[in-house]
Parts: C-alpha cells; sequence; structure tokens
C-alpha cells in the first residue's frame, strides 16, 4: 500500500531526526521545530469552519480559499479534539444550541469529533435527503459495535447483500402484520402478568422496571421462544438483563477511541477490555438457547409455523439465507440486548429499551396533565367500555390515545439523534453542500419537533395537535399524521432504508400495554407530606434519551378491585 500523505510526513521527520546524529542541541532543536510545525498544523487544521478534522480534509484537497465557498458552516471547537464537548451530556440541546446560531447551520452543520468529520441537520427537506440517499446506508462502526459483535447485526452491518438478508429475513418472519398480529397472544399474556404486579390500590410505584421487564420478556419471548414470569426472578432472565444493561453501557457512551485513533492503544475507557469480557458471556448465552432449538428439531418436536420464535426461523433458513452459528448469535444477541444488531440480541438491544422508555414518558406526561388522562380514560369507556378487557383490537380506535402517543413521540423521541448514526459511503451533495465520503451523518429530530417555524407551541404537550379535524389541531398536522417516516416533521423511527424496522411492532405494543395501564388504573402523582409532587421531566441521554429521575404514581383502579 502506497504511503499516504500523514505517513509521508512522519517519514520526512524521522530523516530529519537521523540528520541530527547525537548532538543534543541539534536533537532539541529539531524537537522545537518539530513542536512548532506540529502546533501551526494544528492551528490552520482547527482555523477551518467545522473544526480540525475538516481542516485537515480541506488541506489534503490543497483547497487555499476555495473553501471560503464550498465549506459547511460549524463550530471549530477545541483545536486536535473539535467539538467532543457536544457530544457528551444532552447532545440533542446541546448540537441544537449550536444550530440555532444562524439558519445555513440548522440546514447542516459542520463539526468534528477529534478525527472523525461530522455533519448534523435540524432541517426536515434536508434529513429526507440524507436519510433517503444510497450514500448514506451505512452506520459508522464504533469500537464497541464491533467488540459486542453489532457489525454482523442489522442495526451495523454494511449496506450489502449480508444486511439485506437479514432484513428480510426481520421482515417476514419479525415484523409482518402477519406476524405482529401472530404474537399479539404474547403482548396480551404478558399484559396481564403487569396487572398482577401492580401493587395494592392506593400504592405509590416506580412503573420501570416493570415496563423494562416486561419489553425484554416480550423479545425474548418472540426471538428465543423463552417464557418468563414477570414476577418470578428467573436466573436466565436476570443473566439477559445484566448482559443487556452492560451492552447498553458500551454502547452508549463517547469512546475517545473512536475518534482519537492515537488513543485506542491505550483503552483509557476500558471499552475494548469490558466488551472483550462481555462476548464470551453472550456466546454461551445464546448458544444454548440455539442448542436447546436443535436438540428439539432433532427430537421431532418442531414448532408448528405459527408458533416458531425467531430462533426456530433462523435455524431453518436454507441456501443464500443461511447463517453461520458466529452470524446467528451476533443476530440474536443484538435483537435480545439491543433490539438492533444481530438478528435476535439486536432486537433485544432496540426493542426493550425504547419501547419501555417511550411507555414511561407517556405515563409521565399523563400523570402530569391529568386532564388528559381523563379524555383518555373517556375514549377507553366508550371504545372498550367500563370493566372489560382491553384487546389488541381495540387499540385502532383510540384515535385521542394514539394523538398522546404522537406528541410524546414529538416531545420526547427516544432517540433524539436518530440512535445510530449514517456513514458517506461516497461523496454526495446534501443541502447544497458537497459531503465528502467518510462523514459521518445524523438528523437531529429532537431540534425539528421542537422547531417553533414548523410546531405551534412546541414546547407544550397538546396531544389535540395531532387529532385530524380538532379545532386545536396543529397547522402542522392537521390531517392524519403518521409517524413511520413519511413527513419527516416528525419521524422518531428514521426514514428510507435504515428506518426501524420494529416501528409497527413497537407502535402495537406501546399503544396496547398503554391502553391496559390506563384502562385499569388512574395514575396520580405520589404525594409529599399530603401534598402531590411534580414529575421531574430531566431527561438523561443513554443510548435512548430516558427520564433522568424514575417516574413514581400512585395507582387508583378505576373499575372497583
Ligand atoms: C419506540 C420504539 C422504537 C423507536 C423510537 C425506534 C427508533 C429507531 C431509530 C431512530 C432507528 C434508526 C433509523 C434510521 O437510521 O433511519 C432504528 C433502527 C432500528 N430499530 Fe428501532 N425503534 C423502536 C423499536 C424497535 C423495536 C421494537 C425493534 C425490534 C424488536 C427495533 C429494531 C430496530 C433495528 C433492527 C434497527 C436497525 C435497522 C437498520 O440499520 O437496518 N426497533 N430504530
Amino acid at each position: 500500500m502506497a504511503p499516504s500523505s500523514d505517513d509521508c510526513s512522519w517519514l520526512l521527520y524521522l530523516s530529519l531526526a537521523a540528520k541530527c546524529g547525537g548532538d543534543p542541541h541539534r536533537l532539541l532543536a529539531f524537537a522545537a521545530v518539530f513542536a512548532v510545525a506540529f502546533v501551526v498544523t494544528a492551528l490552520l487544521h482547527w482555523a477551518a469552519p467545522g473544526g480540525p478534522a475538516w481542516g485537515w480534509y480541506w488541506w489534503t484537497r490543497r483547497a487555499g480559499l476555495g473553501i471560503l465557498g464550498a465549506a459547511i458552516p460549524g463550530p471549530r471547537g477545541l483545536p486536535v479534539l473539535g467539538s467532543m464537548g457536544l457530544m457528551t451530556g444532552l447532545a440533542h440541546r446541546k448540537l441544537a444550541a449550536a444550530a440555532a446560531v444562524d439558519k445555513a447551520r440548522r440546514r447542516l452543520m459542520a463539526f468534528s469529533l477529534g478525527e472523525t468529520r461530522v455533519v448534523v441537520t435540524a432541517d426536515p427537506d434536508v434529513a429526507r435527503e440524507l436519510l433517503a440517499s444510497a450514500a448514506f446506508a451505512d452506520r459508522p462502526v464504533k469500537e464497541s459495535a464491533y467488540g459486542l459483535l453489532f457489525h454482523r447485526a442489522i442495526g451495523f452491518a454494511p449496506h450489502g447483500a449480508y444486511w439485506r438478508s437479514l432484513r428480510r429475513v426481520a421482515s417476514s418472519h419479525l415484523f409482518s402484520p402477519r406476524q405482529i398480529a401472530a404474537s399479539a397472544a404474547h403482548r396480551a399474556a404478558i399484559a396481564s402478568q403487569m396487572l398482577a404486579a401492580v401493587p395494592g390500590a392506593g400504592v405509590v410505584m416506580a412503573p420501570r422496571r416493570l415496563l423494562k421487564r416486561a419489553s425484554l420478556h416480550n423479545v425474548m419471548w418472540s426471538v428465543f421462544g423463552r417464557r418468563y414470569e414477570l414476577e418470578v426472578e428467573s436466573e436466565e432472565a436476570a443473566e439477559l438483563k445484566s448482559m443487556v444493561d452492560e451492552g447498553y453501557d458500551l454502547l452508549g457512551q463517547l469512546n475517545w477511541s473512536d475518534h482519537l485513533p492515537w488513543l485506542a492503544r491505550f483503552d483509557l475507557q476500558r471499552t475494548r477490555a469490558r466488551c472483550a469480557a462481555l462476548v464470551p458471556r453472550v456466546n454461551r448465552f445464546v448458544s444454548r438457547i440455539i442448542d436447546d432449538h436443535r436438540a428439539r428439531l432433532a427430537a421431532g418436536d418442531a414448532a408448528s409455523a405459527a408458533a416458531m420464535d425467531f430462533t426456530d426461523v433462523l435455524l431453518s433458513l436454507q441456501g443464500a439465507d443461511k447463517l453461520s452459528d458466529a452470524d446467528m448469535i451476533a443476530v440474536l444477541w443484538v435483537r435480545y440486548a439491543l433490539a438492533d444488531d444481530m438478528i435476535q440480541t439486536e432486537m433485544i438491544f432496540r426493542g426493550t429499551d425504547t419501547v419501555a422508555v417511550l411507555m414511561e414518558w407517556v405515563l409521565a406526561r399523563l400523570v402530569l396533565h391529568q386532564d388528559v388522562q381523563s379524555k383518555v380514560h373517556e375514549e377507553l369507556d366508550r371504545v372498550v367500555g367500563p370493566g372489560q378487557t382491553v384487546t389488541e383490537s381495540d387499540t385502532a380506535s383510540l384515535v385521542y390515545l394514539q394523538a398522546v402517543i404522537k406528541e410524546v413521540l414529538r416531545l420526547h423521541p427516544p432517540g433524539p439523534l436518530l440512535s445510530w448514526a449514517r456513514l458517506a459511503t461516497s461523496d454526495v451533495h446534501v443541502g447544497g453542500y458537497l459531503v465528502p465520503a467518510g462523514t459521518t451523518a445524523m438528523v437531529n429530530m429532537w431540534a425539528i419537533t421542537h422547531d417553533p417555524a414548523l410546531w405551534s407551541d412546541p414546547e407544550e404537550f397538546k396531544p389535540e395537535r395531532f387529532m385530524a379535524g380538532s379545532p386545536a389541531a396543529d397547522h402542522a398536522a392537521a390531517d392524519e399524521f403518521s409517524v413511520m417516516g413519511s413527513d419527516l416533521r416528525l419521524a422518531p423511527f428514521g426514514s428510507g432504508r435504515r428506518s426501524c424496522p420494529g416501528k409497527s411492532l413497537a407502535m402495537a405494543t406501546v399503544g396496547f400495554w398503554l391502553a391496559t395501564l390506563l384502562h385499569e388504573f388512574k395514575w396520580l402523582p405520589a404525594e409529599e407530606s399530603g401534598e402531590p409532587r411534580g414529575v421531574d421531566l430531566s431527561e438523561v441521554l443513554r443510548l435512548s434519551c430516558e427520564m433522568a429521575t424514575p417516574l413514581e404514581a400512585r395507582l387508583v383502579p378505576r373499575h372497583g378491585a
């Protein structure tokens, strides 16, 4: 391989150092020249719009003053490090504030994360352009994602035959309308378990743990065919939960080595070490489940088509779709653990977290806005009937509850930056600018859903804005509004070829479980010294954007216990 210009400058410095011989003065002078050259180069790169990574790009293109017209506007950040600070804490809010400086930055803003060039948009038209473009069909793969096998799962697999095959298999065997209908019985069983797990009347509870366990059990059931009781702490479910928590933490953190490769060898944040410790546990766990399925098949106990779980489906694949054991583990792990990567585990990661996080936000908003909760109760009594059990087919008629869910997705999108970024695989024009191959691209969905130019009173909780025909319907959303990715003013599941494949399943699960919990109980604020306590809506951004303080509510049965 030919040395890059970067390698060449190192060769030049080395040969100059060699010429100094052993003379300490000459070596010192050389070191000083080297240090000055380094500082000057770093400052020159840093001076470019977007900071050092962009400066380096323009420098290698010998753009000269041409940079003035071609460069994407954006903050410079610090020399060498760029704007790493923008991606810590509540990154969606910091990026929105940085983009609010002018209109051009809202459309497309460049910044640097160490050596990584990044662009972010807070404009729905540019977001559509970006998400729909074939040039952005890949994702940047973080060290932790590699370490945890996610590059073999749907969420991070490079765009190509393998990814297409995984996505096809998942679409037809997990996410098709037929499969979603077939798994309704699982969701109904888990909904009953949730009701049974709620403590006695008037007792204050924090629903987060219940919601997370319910989501995890739901994914476990459809992906691994494993059924657990919510109230019984099984060893297997506890092991899975601890692996998922660890995976979440690793994938959610900003890993400096991803952007400053010269730091990677030190593993300062222990990302590599923790991944290396987690993967054997995952392998053992998922292999055991695959072996159980194989043993059942060998014993002639094949599941009927309707009762097949996702592991059965993966084992039944033949020909071009057939997966190796390693790929199968990856797919399964990512489904269950993060619901995003390898088919199964990926589902765990993606499906578990997001669904539970969204439900907690909805309940928090309803505890805070009792008037809205009363309207939800009126609708439930009208559609389902007081004292009747909610069924999944009722949810299509619960239009006000659907509007509440949409309004919560707008105010608190679980993936405010659409979770995982995209990667430009070729030079491409976006928003009128050239975005070079290798650039990481993000959509700040949170900034779009809080834009006063797109939404009236964007900070207000107004589900009516999504009620078609209602006098309060938002000018931006007066018609039936789809959140599935066709309208980029509110696309919490992304859009384009890498949009969330689990969106219909997610909406079916969230709608049905919320309807069940709300039909049975009034959700009231917890009390402190006899006074209702407020609801703390502060956020914390991990893999998803969660409530920083878990919701606590007092539940009162609605239909006489
Ligand atoms: C409220 C719930 C959910 C939200 C808000 C959500 C959101 C997202 C977002 C924003 C993306 C990236 C889209 C893009 O790049 O355009 C995504 C991707 C993905 N989601 Fe979801 N998701 C949810 C539930 C689920 C569920 C239940 C599953 C599976 C059980 C799932 C599986 C996936 C997978 C596999 C991907 C990666 C797709 C790819 O790269 O090809 N998600 N999701």
